[in-house]
C-alpha cells in the first residue's frame, strides 16, 4: 500500500530509532498479529516493543466472550516482556500493526502501560492519513505516575 512515509533518515536520526529499527519492529508487530485471538470483533492486532537493552517482544490481542476480560496486544506484549525478563522493564519504541489496514492508534489503558515502563518511548502506528510516529506523551499528556 503506498503511504507516503513521514520518516526520514533525518528525522528518525534526531529521534534516536533508525529506520531499520522501525522496520524490524513493524515486522515483529505484523509477524505477531497473526496470532490474534479476535473471533468476537475479527480485528487483528499485533504490537513489537523495543527495551533498553535491544530486546524485542511481541503480543496480539486476546478476546474474551466476556469482552471486557480482552487484553490488547500492546499490553500482551509488555506483560510478556516482564514474565521473561522481569520488572526493569524500559521500553524505548512500540509498534502497532492491523491486519484491516486501518488507523489504529495504542486505546487510553494502553497508553498508561506503555507510560509506566516507557515515559520516553516512541510509538510507531497506522494515523489517519497513514503510518505515524508520536511520543508516549503525545498520546498521552499527563499520565499517571505513583512515583
Ligand atoms: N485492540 C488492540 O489490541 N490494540 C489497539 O491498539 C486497539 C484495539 C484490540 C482490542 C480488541 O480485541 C480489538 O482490537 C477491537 O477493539
Amino acid at each position: 500500500m503506498a503511504h507516503r512515509s513521514i520518516w526520514t533518515d533525518e528525522y528518525m536520526r534526531t529521534k534516536g530509532i533508525s529506520p531499520a529499527t522501525r522496520e524490524r519492529l513493524l515486522h515483529a508487530a505484523r509477524k505477531a498479529m497473526k496470532n490474534a485471538y479476535a473471533p468476537y470483533s475479527k480485528f487483528r492486532v499485533g504490537a513489537a516493543i523495543l527495551t533498553s537493552k535491544g530486546q524485542v517482544f511481541t503480543g496480539c490481542n486476546v478476546e474474551n466472550a466476556s469482552y471486557g476480560m480482552t487484553n490488547c496486544a500492546e499490553r500482551t506484549a509488555i506483560f510478556s516482556a516482564v514474565a521473561d525478563k522481569g520488572p526493569n522493564l524500559q521500553i524505548v519504541a512500540v509498534a502497532v500493526a492491523n491486519a484491516q489496514g486501518v488507523p489504529c492508534s495504542p486505546c487510553g489503558a494502553c497508553r498508561q502501560v506503555i507510560y509506566e515502563f516507557g515515559p520516553d518511548a516512541t510509538i510507531f502506528y497506522d494515523g489517519k492519513k497513514g503510518p505515524k510516529q508520536s511520543h508516549i506523551t503525545e498520546l498521552l499528556p499527563e499520565g499517571f505516575r505513583l512515583k
